[in-house]
């Protein structure tokens, strides 16, 4: 099947997140989104009275026919996200799906196979990757070397709410914490180590603690909550000779950079190795100011032109990519 030459934009889902998406189409690509479809009557009203330029359906059959739609976006819960981008790219359209892409590692790579045979784009929305302070951290500061190896990554993604039923804490946030490192460390995980607890009902986790491995020895530690006192948004990163942390809620220092760290020294008479702490700067580097989410969309839009990307939007492919067995933990 050839790419579609349609420029068309059709949004699925305008719940909690998908008005987002809306405000930046309406905003980047007016002239270009054509329906937004969505199973709620009461979501469908909202959506017609904030955009009556809009064609507003739950009618996603008659959407995906009209041929002068090249491209979905999918923002629909999660359990939905492979099946509705399966329906989107048989009929041809390109797809960027909200994360998690599937649910199931199978899901994932036969979405991806369906994308690629197709010779269409299927975007992954880690918005996180679209960050300034996330691009700052990978673009200049890891990438030129200025902390030296990365060590390890700690993220916290904590709040009291929002509270999901149909998926857990790690599903509905921890993506943006691997997409993070992923991106940061430019490799995908070796293994992975995950514990969580139920607290509020039998089914979905509340708090889960995810450790991560990278190649190099690199440790990735998540702890992810929706049953947390404080709201919380923070990467650690430490290397070898420096330290980064990403505070999402800091409004002023989103990013610090510390010329901290331990030297060893000669070990001592008795074989003991000597330390010397660093405890030098902080530096708070300066940011772009631009709403990820509108690069996240421009970039999807610029890719079904040069239908140049598959299922990742930055990093490098694992190195089982594509299609044979995923990785297996220890
Ligand atoms: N990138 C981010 O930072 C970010 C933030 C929040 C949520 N999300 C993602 O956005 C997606 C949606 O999350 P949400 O919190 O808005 O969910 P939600 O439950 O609030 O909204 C989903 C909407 O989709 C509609 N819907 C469900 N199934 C449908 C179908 N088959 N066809 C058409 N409409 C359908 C529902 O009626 C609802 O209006 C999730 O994948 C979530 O992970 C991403």
């Amino acid at each position: 099947m050839s790419a579609p030459t349609a420029d068309g934009i059709a949004q699925i889902g305008f719940g909690y997140w998908g008005p987002n998406l809306s405000r930046n189409l309406a905003a980047h690509a007016a002239g270009r989104w054509r329906h937004l479809v969505d199973l709620s009557p009461e979501r469908r009203d909202k959506a017609a009275s904030l955009y009556p330029q809009i064609n507003v359906t739950e009618d996603l059959d008659k959407v995906l026919a009209d041929e002068t739609v090249g491209a979905v976006i999918v923002s629909t819960p999660a359990a939905s996200h492979a099946s509705l981008a399966r329906k989107a790219l048989d009929a041809g359209k390109h797809v960027f799906v909200e994360k998690p892409l599937a649910l199931t590692t199978a899901d994932a790579v036969s979405v991806a196979e369906q994308a690629d045979q197709a010779g269409l784009v299927l975007m992954v929305g880690h918005t996180f990757e679209f960050v300034p302070a996330v691009r700052k951290m990978k673009e200049i500061i890891i990438d030129a070397g200025d902390i030296g190896d990365v060590l390890y990554i700690h993220s916290q993604r904590l709040n009291l709410g929002r509270i999901q039923s149909d998926i857990n804490a790690f599903w509905s946030i921890g993506p943006h914490d691997v997409s993070i490192a992923n991106y940061l460390t430019g490799s995908n995980p070796e293994w992975v180590s995950a514990r969580g607890a139920r607290y509020l009902n039998e089914t979905v986790e509340d708090v889960t603690f995810v450790t991560v491995g990278y190649p190099g020895g690199i440790l990735a530690h998540m702890h992810v909550s929706w049953l947390d006192p404080s709201k919380t948004r923070k990467t650690t990163v430490v290397g070898k000779d420096k330290m980064l942390v990403y505070d999402d809620i800091d409004a002023d220092a989103k990013l610090k950079v510390y010329d901290k760290g331990a030297d060893r020294l000669d070990a001592d008479s008795y074989g003991a190795y000597q330390y010397r702490l660093r405890d030098g700067e902080m530096h708070v580097p300066r940011l772009e100011m631009v709403e990820p989410l509108a690069t996240e969309l421009k970039h999807f839009l610029e890719c079904t032109v040069t239908a140049s990307v598959r299922v990742r939007t930055a990093g490098t492919a694992p190195a089982w990519w594509p299609y044979s067995k995923p990785p297996t933990s220890p």
